[in-house]
């Protein structure tokens, strides 16, 4: 009795194995012993037994009591669910973090009861909820319930992680409103591009409606917004857009060494017309507007993009440079969603030299200039751009008006500004009298950052009896930076010899 007892009991703590994968590994064909005429079970017969009522329970299962994403549905949406519309709204994959954002605060919003069922066997097949509510899933290594697998995306510029889910179902239940939400991730090694919400609800105008809710709450709680981020091509991601969080730099108006009225023009046309913004609307003017920054390699363009950075506390800043210049179109897109905002696109004559298939043609210039040209007159987006060679960029600047409003050249240091920038660049050495003036009559014709590394190497020089360097420390540092053997240096730094007027090295 008792033996019967335990076969008898078999079945129903096996209905906790059947889900567990240990079961999925009792396919050894039973022993022939055991089918024999045997009158009662003895012990030794009790693994086997409780072996074959697994198996009996996972058939029974697989037979159609398992849990299937098609059986959560139905249960959860009613069994007439199969023919209810399904509402989608998809985003870039980057915005990947966004949509977590905002499908987590809508959620929250709600005030409704929601379950997470994670799904797993999700990877290269696309489905949507309109193929896991029509049919029951038949095949054993596709979509199905199990642990919800999160992805931590970045949120902020120190290191701040959000974890985001990669594909799982939100099972809402608000009064007698049943709605789902299948949240799932880009995953362009299987051709998905695209973070996609799909909605379905037993309330025809809720699912509609929760898909625009939740567009509008990816906007509003946008992890981007008021941060500095750059666009950069992902090497090892299947050529996949990423936006990487930087620190907002910290730069003062007296680290800047630029005469003032070149400084007065760049603060007009970008923070000027940043806070004047109401005024200015009120008064029909644009606010959309473009500033070119140009001038031989180290007098300081670069340095004031960041100054700008800086001051535009606040504003998204959006950084294109090098190989992920093609991205123009999604930078736009971002600054127009998360104005106000400022587009920096540095040495945008690397765009220029991009030849097209036609001779003369520039196509990622002139989508630049298209972008720049279909922003709204409104929108408060500002792009500064920088470059060496303006002349290359004249051409097709001047070809389309309108969109570069302001271009302010930036000039070698005069001798004020060198005065200024030793000043600036000493920073804790003690220098002895009249050592800057040497200084800066012997480097007519340098850049400010020639002058930078002048002084840190007067300090290396000076080694041991730091911080004071001495005069001959400093010329025995110009000396070094003005020798012919240091001719490669200049080039780098941008130097040219004194009384050979100021060089600009190409590129
Ligand atoms: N006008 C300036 N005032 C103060 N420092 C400057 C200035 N211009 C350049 N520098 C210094 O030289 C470095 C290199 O200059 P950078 O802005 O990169 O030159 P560019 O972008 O014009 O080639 C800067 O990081 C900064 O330290
Ligand atoms: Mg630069």
């Amino acid at each position: 009795m008792q033996d019967q007892a335990w076969v008898a009991h078999a079945p129903r703590s096996g209905v906790s194995f059947a889900t567990t994968t240990a079961v999925e590994g009792e396919g050894t064909p039973s022993d022939p012993q055991a089918t024999g005429p045997q009158d009662r079970p003895e012990l030794a017969d009790v693994g086997r037994l409780v072996r074959r009522g697994v198996r009996g329970v996972v058939a029974a299962a697989r037979a159609g009591e398992v849990t299937t994403l098609t059986s959560i549905l139905r249960e959860h949406l009613g069994t007439d669910s199969a023919g209810m519309p399904v509402v989608e709204e998809s985003w870039p994959a980057y915005e990947h973090v966004n949509v977590q954002a905002g499908v987590d605060a809508w959620l929250a919003a709600t005030g409704a009861e929601v379950k997470v069922v994670g799904i797993v066997g999700f990877q290269h097949r696309p489905f949507g909820l309109g193929d896991l509510l029509a049919q029951e899933a038949r095949d054993p290594y596709g979509p199905r319930p199990g642990n919800v697998a999160r992805l931590n995306l970045p949120c902020g510029p120190d290191g701040e992680v959000r974890a985001c889910v990669r594909c799982a179902l939100y099972l809402v239940t608000d009064g007698p409103t049943r709605t789902v939400l299948l949240l799932r991730g880009a995953e362009p090694e299987s051709g998905i591009g695209q973070v996609t919400v799909q909605v379905v609800s037993t309330d025809p105008t809720r699912g509609p409606e929760a898909a625009r809710e939740i567009r509008a709450a990816t906007i509003e709680r946008n992890v981007f917004r008021g941060h500095v981020l750059s666009f950069a091509q992902e090497m090892f991601g299947h050529g996949q857009t990423a936006l990487h969080f930087h620190r907002r730099p910290t730069l003062t108006a007296e680290q800047l060494i630029l005469p003032t009225q070149t400084i007065a023009a760049v603060e007009r046309q970008v923070v000027g017309v940043a806070e004047h913004k109401a005024a200015l609307l009120a008064a029909g003017q644009h606010l959309k507007r473009g500033l070119l920054l140009y001038g031989p390699p180290g007098v300081g363009k670069t340095h004031t993009v960041r100054y700008l950075t800086a001051s535009l506390h606040g504003t998204t800043v959006l950084q294109l440079s090098g190989d992920a210049l093609h991205l123009i179109g999604e930078a736009c897109s971002v600054a127009r969603t998360l104005a106000p905002s400022m587009v920096i696109i540095e040495d945008v004559d690397l765009i220029a030299e991009d030849r097209g298939m036609h001779p003369g043609q520039h196509p990622l210039l002139f989508q630049l200039l298209n972008e720049m040209d279909g922003l709204a007159e409104d929108a408060d987006v500002v792009f500064v751009l920088t470059t060496n060679r303006a002349d290359l960029l004249e051409p097709a600047l001047a070809a389309r008006p309108g969109r570069v409003d302001q271009a302010i050249e930036l000039h070698l240091p005069d001798a004020e500004g060198r005065r200024a920038l030793v000043e600036l660049y000493r920073g804790g050495l003690a220098l002895p009298d009249g050592a800057a003036d040497d200084v800066v009559r012997r480097t007519e014709g340098v850049t400010a950052s020639f002058l930078k590394e002048l002084l840190r190497r007067a300090a290396l020089v000076a080694g041991d009896r730091l911080p004071t360097v001495s005069a001959d420390d400093l010329t025995t540092a110009l000396d070094e930076l003005l020798e012919t053997r240091n001719a490669m240096t200049r080039t780098l730094l941008g130097g040219g010899a004194p009384g050979s007027g100021p060089s600009v090295p190409e590129g």
